[in-house]
């Protein structure tokens, strides 16, 4: 079975937790996009582990591929594997030599443009994701490979420097003693990570050739998708299922089937329009409930209800098979819930996302409401497995009713963080 895993919303919709839970079955995966920039939040009987760049399947997959679509940063790369080996020691961990390498220089270009920008700041995660790829399509960029050779690799950080003179005049890199230091320690977590490096894309279609399970995880969510999300507050790279072929070699049409991992409610971090976003009292309800905190920056997350016109799109853009709910017990606690419905614009019903940011802000949406159902915490208490019959009427009818809007069967359900709070519901 080749799945992959994917957000339909705007990122942390707990797809994590849902790779987590799906791994056990699978003996290889794959990540394929974005870097550290990602937070991916797993939490078992043996305590909380957060990834950053290795899938977040490695708890319990054999082999781990951090494929070519990738933007990695070498020391925070190098600190993961360590803590990862902590708790699991044979995990067999791949790295695409053609990857491309977040240096030092990228991070400080990612807030000096963040600057630049003032009104049309992304609010980016700061980790030099966007710079990274910037330079991969200026055929510029550090792949992995590079670490290994001291040549390439000066005369790359010299070049990237003489490109963006004019931002990174005021870092600390501009000196060449500065850039050699800099040379010199890339290097030597180059010779660390040498080890790791493979020809991903080989490893991994000689996996499927064998027969074996690969599971493929999305970082991001569709709407921070460069092309489909809501340019340009958005990632620099593509989120979307189709991403995966070029983000790992491996071919599109062999894929079986595509998971879309939507929270209950909505979430953001970061800038830009965010048609469902509710504020006050309500808001700092939902964001405490559900300790909507970035994984990676700490942000508080911008909240909101559900978009049912952006689930949509995101569901047909990646041609989902099934759906994974997450946070549905998050959601319960509030005193009314609220899902999205519909879209209009100057008064008139629209099914389509406008794509001008003022139209955006413009868009009125109107909402259905649902009887909230409580708290769930004990559900599951007992360590015995959750079942779709314990839960709640209220709960069932939220998930049915978005079953019959996306014309798609909801097959995860999660009502916790812990990997044994969640549903397997029968198809
Ligand atoms: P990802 O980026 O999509 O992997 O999501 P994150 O890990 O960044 O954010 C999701 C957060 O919600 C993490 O802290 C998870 O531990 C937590 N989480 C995931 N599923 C559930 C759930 O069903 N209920 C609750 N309460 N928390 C969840
Ligand atoms: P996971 O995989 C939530 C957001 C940032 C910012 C925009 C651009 O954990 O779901 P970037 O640093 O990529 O240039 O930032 O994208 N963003 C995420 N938001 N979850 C993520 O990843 C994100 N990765 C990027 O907050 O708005
Ligand atoms: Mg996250």
């Amino acid at each position: 079975m080749i799945t992959v895993i994917l957000g339909l919303q705007f990122g942390d919709e707990g797809k994590g937790k849902v790779t987590d839970y799906l791994s056990e079955k699978y003996s290889t995966v794959v990540r394929f996009n974005g870097g550290n920039n990602a937070g991916h939040t797993v939490v078992t009987d043996k305590g909380l582990h957060k990834f950053y760049l290795i899938p977040a399947g490695a708890l319990r997959s054999r082999n781990v591929i951090l494929g070519n679509g990738m933007v990695i940063d070498p020391f925070g790369l190098l600190d993961e594997i360590d803590k990862l080996k902590h708790v699991h020691a044979d995990v067999q961990i791949k790295i695409s030599r053609l990857a491309h390498v977040v240096t030092p220089l990228h991070k400080f270009l990612d807030k000096a443009e963040e600057e630049i920008r003032s009104k049309l700041r992304i609010g980016t995660t700061a980790q030099g994701i966007g710079p990274t790829y910037e330079d991969k399509y200026a055929r510029t960029g550090v792949r992995m490979v590079d670490l290994l050779d001291r040549e390439i690799l000066t005369d790359k950080v010299e070049t990237i420097f003489r490109m963006k003179k004019a931002l990174l005049e005021g870092s600390e890199f501009n000196s060449d003693d500065a850039r050699f230091r800099m040379v010199e320690k890339l290097l030597k977590a180059g010779k660390e990570i040498s080890k790791y490096l493979d020809y991903t894309e080989d490893f991994i279609f000689d996996s499927y050739e064998k027969g074996e399970n690969i599971l493929f995880e999305g970082a991001q969510g569709t709407m921070l998708d460069i092309d489909f999300g809501l340019y340009p507050f958005v990632t620099s790279s593509n989120t979307l299922a189709g991403a995966l072929s070029n983000g790992s070699g491996f071919p599109f049409r062999k894929v079986d089937r595509v998971i879309g991992v939507v929270k209950a409610y909505t979430s953001k971090v970061g800038a830009g329009p965010f048609p469902t976003e509710i504020s006050g009292e309500d808001a700092d309800r939902l964001r405490g409930y559900g300790n909507e905190y970035g994984t990676t920056t700490g942000r508080p997350r911008r909240v909101g209800w559900l978009d049912l016109n952006l689930l949509s799109y995101a569901i047909r853009i990646n041609d989902v098979d099934t759906l994974a709910i997450t946070k549905i017990d998050t959601l319960g606690q509030m005193d009314r819930v609220y899902v999205g419905e519909r879209y209009s614009l100057d008064g008139e019903e629209i099914k389509y996302i406008p794509r001008s940011l003022d139209d955006l802000e413009k868009v009125k949406v109107s909402y259905r409401e649902f009887k909230p159902w409580g708290d769930l915490s004990d559900i599951g208490k007992d360590g015995k497995r959750i079942e779709y019959s314990d839960l709640p009427r209220e709960v069932k009818e939220y998930i049915e009713y978005i079953e019959n809007r996306m014309k798609r069967p909801v097959e995860i359900i999660s009502l916790g963080a812990d990997r044994n709070k969640t549903i397997r519901k029968p198809l």
